[in-house]
């Protein structure tokens, strides 16, 4: 059979031409299927490693930077497998797209923002079983808990696709033959050591003692089979040139290099097929065995795309949106998403995504929060305690995007309550107070009267650094910058004491006035530059300035340029945006045990605050 030479397209579209110069790699059985098949890169290959568009900035992608509106930025979060509930660090991917969606709907782009979860293979079936269930049966419950947990956490996603979406499956088909009709698939024998937990055949380098998976520590098991494989060490050249061409394809850079050691070590074909595991879509050239898990689920990200009632097709998927702007994953799933998934997209003719994001993960006591070893915290709990702006914030704020970050109690309680409750709640509470008070809670002057006012070039700076961190997808440093807002706005109050201007009455009482509209004005600015982070709390803000809930959703990052608040409007009632979480007894020691939280239970006590 012929191979296809493939053009990319910038639109993620790619047009496929018949061409006999790809090696089609010899069908072998024998004990070592991972030699190398077609050792030299088609050169239709390399050329197209330097054709293939992958725009690294994101900076590039906002709105202001980029006169091709119609062009969506499409982010994603891994699909999660269903073998479990949710624990917090599967939230913690989805809260950080979520603000990252968010801010760049600000910023006037169409986003669609995809989520959703893994369904297939022997995890998922082994969890069924073990849970009693049909796989399906299962799957439906899991996968409703996330989308559940998702609304708690006031994820606004576009699409949520589950890997057993009969849809997706049409499209993992299609895409399998793509790239068996391209030469890059072989059958061969392969024997080695598996761990399920990863779903991945593992090198026994890789592994701790008793062969057990350093991730998981649980012991791999050996496995023989007689798979399909995908030839990825014909795409090794091509591949080293992408990473060369695209120096910003994989974020942080330090996981760029980290990658780009694995590739000049060497890659090795892949097999792509199970024969032993029943639970998956079954592969269309040999219906006994189904696709592993991978290869299928990473498709998500594009049968995601399909508009509802469309017949499902590769090419209505990519037209859709595709390449994608942003995928977001932890680091421990680099090497699926940054070797693996571009190659095989590159063999389907399809351009890769545009970048790769690879956090760290959230750890207790060190070591990697997860399912496996059971000492999760529960999302749920923090979200029914404190709400979902108090969980979002926290782990926003608190871990640097990218790196690792530990849970504490005690961290989560302080940071909220000093950042969310102080800085921010007793600002808005004092001055709505002191403006109830003295001005009847109308605003005496109009916010633009503060030309050359040191306290508002402040606040123009902060939130011009606020919009290049959030660029830069350093989501920590963004929630810092908004929070000097609000450190700035409480010393201007503290130098100024307006309440004692008052009193003297006068000319000190017009000043007073004035300077609580400055601090309204930096006020109403934070909460649009925060509804990222925290879109509840931001609300809870924005209507006791007066504004409706419509106003709020309709704003813009536009809105954070001053000048936004009117004389004569009327201020809400003060009402704390941001209750306290406060200790059940006074200098109690918390609980640090995994997912307890021994504060005096808010419940729902940070939602549904809205008075206006
Ligand atoms: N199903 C695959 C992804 C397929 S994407 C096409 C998978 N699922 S998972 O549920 O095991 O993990 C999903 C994501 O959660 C991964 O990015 C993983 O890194 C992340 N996390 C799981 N535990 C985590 C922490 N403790 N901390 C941060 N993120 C972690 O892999």
């Amino acid at each position: 059979m012929a191979g296809r030479a493939v053009l990319f397209h910038h639109s993620g579209l790619c047009s496929i031409a018949p061409f006999s110069s790809i090696c089609r790699p010899t069908i072998r059985l024998g004990p070592n299927p991972l030699r190398r098949l077609c050792r030299s890169v088609p050169p239709v290959l390399a050329a197209i490693s330097t054709s293939i568009c992958c725009r690294s900035s994101l900076q590039a992608e906002g709105a202001d930077a980029n006169p091709r509106k119609e062009e969506p930025f499409v982010v994603t979060t891994p699909l999660y497998y269903v073998n479990a509930p949710p624990h917090m660090g599967s939230a913690y991917t989805t809260i950080a797209a979520d603000a990252i969606a968010r801010f760049q709907r600000l910023l006037g782009k169409r986003v669609i923002f995809i989520t959703g979860t893994d369904e297939h293979g022997e995890k998922i079936s082994n969890a069924a079983e073990a849970s009693g269930c049909s796989p399906r049966g299962h799957c439906d419950t899991v996968s409703s808990a996330y989308r559940i947990l998702w609304k708690d956490l006031d994820i606004a996603y576009d699409k949520f696709i589950r890997t057993t979406d009969s849809r997706h499956e049409r499209i993992v088909e299609e895409f399998y033959s793509r790239v068996f009709n391209n030469g890059d698939i072989y059958r061969a024998n392969y024997e080695g050591l598996y761990c399920i937990g990863c779903e991945e055949y593992k090198d026994e380098k890789e592994l701790l003692e008793n062969k057990c998976c350093p991730m998981h520590v649980k012991p791999c098991v050996l496995r023989k089979e007689d798979n399909y494989f995908f030839a990825l060490s014909k795409y090794q050249k091509v591949l080293e040139e992408f990473f060369t061409n695209n120096p910003d394809f994989v974020k942080p850079t330090f996981r760029s290099n980290e990658v780009q050691g694995w590739i000049t070590g060497g890659l090795k074909d892949f097999s792509i097929t199970r024969s032993s595991v029943e639970w998956g879509i079954p592969v269309p050239t040999d219906t006994k065995q189904t696709i592993y898990v991978w290869f299928d689920a990473l498709l998500g990200y594009i049968s995601a795309l399909l508009d509802e009632g469309v017949h499902p097709s590769l090419e209505k998927a990519v037209v859709a949106g595709w390449p994608a702007s942003l995928h977001l994953i932890g680091k421990d799933i680099l090497r699926f998403h940054a070797v693996y998934w571009p190659a095989m997209l590159m063999s389907a003719g399809i351009s890769p995504p545009k970048m790769v994001f690879g956090h760290g993960f959230l750890t207790k006591d060190g070591l990697k929060m997860g399912k496996s070893l059971g000492n999760t915290i529960d999302p749920k709990d923090l979200v029914d305690q404190f709400g979902p702006d108090a969980v979002r914030y926290f782990f926003l704020r608190e871990v640097e995007f990218g790196n690792d970050g530990d849970y504490s109690n005690k961290r989560f309680i302080n940071i909220n309550n000093a950042h969310l409750a102080n800085t921010i709640g007793n600002l808005l509470n004092r001055t709505l107070g002191l403006l109830k008070k003295n001005c009847q809670s109308t605003l005496a002057v109009d916010s633009t009267f503060a030309e050359g006012n040191m306290f508002r070039d402040t606040v123009e700076n902060l939130v011009k650094k606020a919009k290049i961190n959030y660029e830069n997808l350093s989501l920590s440093s963004a929630c810092e910058s908004i929070l000097e807002i609000g450190n700035a706005g409480n010393l201007y109050m503290d130098e100024r004491a307006p309440w004692s201007l008052f009193k003297r009455g006068g000319s000190s009482s017009e000043a007073a006035a004035k300077d609580l509209v400055l601090i309204l004005e930096a006020m109403r600015i934070m909460a649009v530059a925060l509804s990222p982070v925290a879109p509840g709390l931001c609300l809870r803000i924005y209507t006791q300035l007066g504004f409706t809930q419509d106003q709020f959703e309709a704003v813009t990052w536009t809105d954070t340029e001053w000048g936004g608040l009117k004389a004569g409007s009327v201020m809400a009632e003060p009402n704390p945006v941001f209750a306290r979480i406060e200790l059940r007894k006074e200098g109690e020691e918390m609980e640090e045990a995994a997912g307890k939280v021994t504060t005096v239970n808010k419940r729902k006590r940070n939602q549904g605050l809205v008075q206006a």
